[in-house]
């Protein structure tokens, strides 16, 4: 049967990164997967055209096909819109919409970019970190939130951490599940020397691990100290489970590690048998959107994941992760990673390897 992936372009750089992706799409289709690619607003550029950055078509769109593959969304034009009608606060409402609590985000550093780092290559060669990042819960989507001004004229700024011992251990298990995979260890941040929150998120991992995954090494680690641990020694890790915002800042750390934030790509899923949210990590690059020059690898490589994980194609995610590598292998590079090619040239790279 007939497979279908939405496309999200998004804004900014969003666009020309998931144009890469399509011809990506396109080839396979052209040489036998049975794949219906469609389009749909999104974003800073649904709210130009429908008002608000998350329509109920796209909603309704994205639920039901097996794949959203999306680009990013934001930007300066749409900054002084109110809070929830911003296009982050679409993203927000397209994952919470879809369920797709589990945000995994592989930082895999390639071979051939072992000089393109910030870190000597000693640190980084054959790094292979996964972030497990909660992605519909915490400070992200507690109430109450909000701005409000006081009676003696100053304003209240109010987010509120929160989560729940059911969205912990769906999250948990997949980060468990997944490192069964791999080498059988976990490690978890979080904050629980300040956070009565981060404490029980601590201990719900826990207790998870004890009554249902014995073979597991579990390890805890403040995520201040873990921010440092990856840039000093980032190959004890393997698997790393965090909340929503630590997920978010420490995943845009780890991408330097493998060259560029251009290279990270992410899925985001839920309950099995659900549609999956593709997504790089990066976002829509406003000042480098409109020049041609951003970095498709990312936006590729999370065409392979949704080949991998909602498209039931895992021979061809090798494949399209083979022909990145290829490309790198070969020396494409874009500007953010030393290079001098195009968007567009990089493609052709990606390409010439299908
Ligand atoms: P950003 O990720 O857009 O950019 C950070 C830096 O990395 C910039 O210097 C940018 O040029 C560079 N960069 C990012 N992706 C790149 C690529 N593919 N190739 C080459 N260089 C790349 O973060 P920001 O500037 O803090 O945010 C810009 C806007 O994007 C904001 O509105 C933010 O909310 C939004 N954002 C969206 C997403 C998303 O849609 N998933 C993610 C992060 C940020
Ligand atoms: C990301 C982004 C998003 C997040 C924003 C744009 C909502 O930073 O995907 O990493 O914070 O999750
Ligand atoms: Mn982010």
């Amino acid at each position: 049967m007939t497979k279908t992936l939405l496309l999200l372009p998004g804004d900014g750089i969003g666009p020309e990164v998931t144009a890469v992706a399509r011809r990506v799409a396109g080839r396979l289709i052209n040489q036998g997967l049975d794949l219906a690619v469609e389009e749909a607003p999104f974003g800073g550029a649904s709210i130009d055209a429908h008002g608000v950055p998350l329509t109920e078509d796209t909603l309704a769109r994205a639920l039901a096909s097996d794949a959203v593959l999306m680009g990013a969304v934001g930007g300066p034009q749409w900054a002084r819109q109110s809070y929830d009608t911003r296009p982050e606060a679409g993203l927000l409402g397209l994952r919470a919409g879809m369920n797709v609590y589990a945000n995994l985000r592989p930082a895999r550093c390639f071979a051939a970019l072992a000089e393109a780092s910030t870190l000597k290559r000693v640190f980084v060669e054959g790094l292979d970190i996964l972030f497990v990042r909660e992605l519909t819960g915490g400070v992200y989507f507690g109430s109450p939130r909000g701005v409000e001004t006081l009676p003696d004229g100053q304003r209240r700024g109010v987010n509120t951490h929160v989560y729940t011992t059911s969205e912990i251990q769906r999250v948990a298990r997949i980060a468990f599940d997944l490192a069964r995979t791999r080498k059988g260890e976990v490690v978890s941040a979080e904050k629980g020397n300040v956070m009565e929150a981060g404490l029980m998120w601590r201990e719900e991992v826990q207790a998870l691990r004890d009554a249902e995954y014995p073979d597991i090494k579990l390890s805890h680690m403040l995520a201040d100290n873990m921010a440092m641990q990856l840039v000093k020694y980032p190959k004890q890790f393997d698997v790393i489970l965090t909340d929503n915002l630590f997920g978010d800042i420490l995943s845009d750390e780890a991408a330097m590690l493998t060259g560029s934030l251009g290279m990270l790509p992410s899925a985001a899923i839920g309950d099995a048998g659900k549609p999956g949210l593709y997504e790089p990590i990066h976002g829509s690059a406003p000042d480098i959107a409109g020049r041609g020059v951003a970095n498709p690898c990312a936006s590729v490589l999370s065409l392979a994941m949704a080949l991998r994980y909602s498209l039931g194609a895992p021979a061809l995610a090798d494949k399209v992760e083979a022909a990145v590598e290829a490309a790198l292998n070969s020396g494409a590079r874009t500007p953010d990673l030393g290079g001098t090619l195009t968007t567009a040239a990089m493609g052709d790279a990606i390409l010439a390897g299908l």
